[in-house]
């Protein structure tokens, strides 16, 4: 039997950024949250990120996942719900439930509407899997609904989203995860430190898809807060932060500008950055030792030749 799609569930679930937003626009150091690049279009974005020869992660995460396929399933076992955080469009967990058959698939994202469209898709292909999807920033709370049976719980978090986390938060996320988990897992990918060139050409790439999917972030901003940010105002721009071992993206603003919304405006100087994105880059230790923190007590790895990209399975 299938448990339709829960819209209702979603609408509970999707909260009001707007204080959010402007606390971010109004700081001196201007920021925004990079879950606001995954509306509609940006969530198109991504994939398309994802098709990019300069775009390793993606490309090196399926490889690992065709070439160790057996080991990583053996690990997890069959049955259970797989739970998928940040589905998008739910085809990497797709490419698991042969060998996993899950008697439930719970997909989670911030897009609920890009989410909806794929899992209708899916539903029919596998009639013996129940599917739900919800639409949650899980970046604050983790909330798994209470009709999702408690045993056997693997949480799937692919592609380095963790990455996306500054590391109290994403050790907040995976201390929620372990203790969610109860007798399953999480199965992961984290990207791991390389060259700088390596990482510029993944996060500025030369089609320039990379800056529209962050240039579409104040589009999604319009939207949600009423703003009238331009994007033709505004560049893309990365930066490799070695302190922090991360990639950071940011939009600088071409020229002296305003930008309002209902109650409140903010002035940006040419020149003047707004933080969009954060993606930290582990090493297999850095990834183990927070995980150890956050409760899990044995991983199993899989790399690739290059030491490009982990594949985490997390007890
Ligand atoms: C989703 N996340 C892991 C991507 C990353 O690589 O940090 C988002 C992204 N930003 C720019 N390109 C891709």
């Amino acid at each position: 039997m299938q448990i339709p799609i829960t819209p209702k569930l979603t609408e509970k679930l999707q909260p009001n950024f707007v204080p959010e937003i402007e606390t971010g626009l109004l700081a001196k150091n201007a920021s925004i949250s990079p879950k606001f690049l995954y509306d509609p279009l940006g969530s198109h974005l991504f994939t398309a990120i994802t098709l990019l020869p300069e775009y390793y992660p993606t490309n090196t995460e399926k490889n690992i996942f065709t070439k160790y396929h057996d080991q990583i399933t053996n690990a997890i076992g069959t049955g259970g719900t797989l739970i998928d955080l940040g589905a998008g469009n739910c085809q990497k967990a797709e490419s698991f439930f042969n060998a996993l058959q899950p008697s439930n698939y719970l997909a989670i994202d911030f897009s609920v509407e890009y989410l909806e469209n794929a899992l209708k898709k899916l539903e029919g292909k596998y009639p013996n899997i129940q599917m739900q999807c919800i639409g949650m920033d899980f970046s604050k709370e983790l909330i798994i609904p209470d009709s999702i049976t408690k045993a056997k719980r693997t949480f799937f978090y692919p592609g380095s989203s963790i990455g996306n986390f500054l590391n109290s938060e994403a050790l907040e996320l995976l201390t929620q995860i372990k203790s969610q988990a109860s007798d399953g897992g999480l199965l992961m990918g984290v990207d791991l430190m390389k060259e700088d060139s390596v990482l510029i050409a993944a996060y500025d790439d030369p089609l320039k898809v990379t800056a529209a999917f962050n240039l579409n972030i104040l589009r999604s901003i319009n939207a949600q807060l009423g703003s009238d940010f331009r994007v033709e105002q505004f560049r893309h721009q990365v930066k490799i932060n070695h302190l922090e071992n991360r990639v950071e993206l940011y939009l600088e603003a071409l020229e002296d500008l305003t930008v309002s919304w209902p109650g409140n405006s903010r002035v940006f100087k040419k020149g003047e950055f707004i933080h969009t994105e954060n993606s930290h880059k582990y090493t297999i230790e850095s990834i183990q030792l927070l995980l150890n923190k956050a409760g899990f007590k044995s991983t199993q790895i899989w790399t690739d030749p290059k030491d490009y990209f982990a594949v985490i399975y997390a007890q």
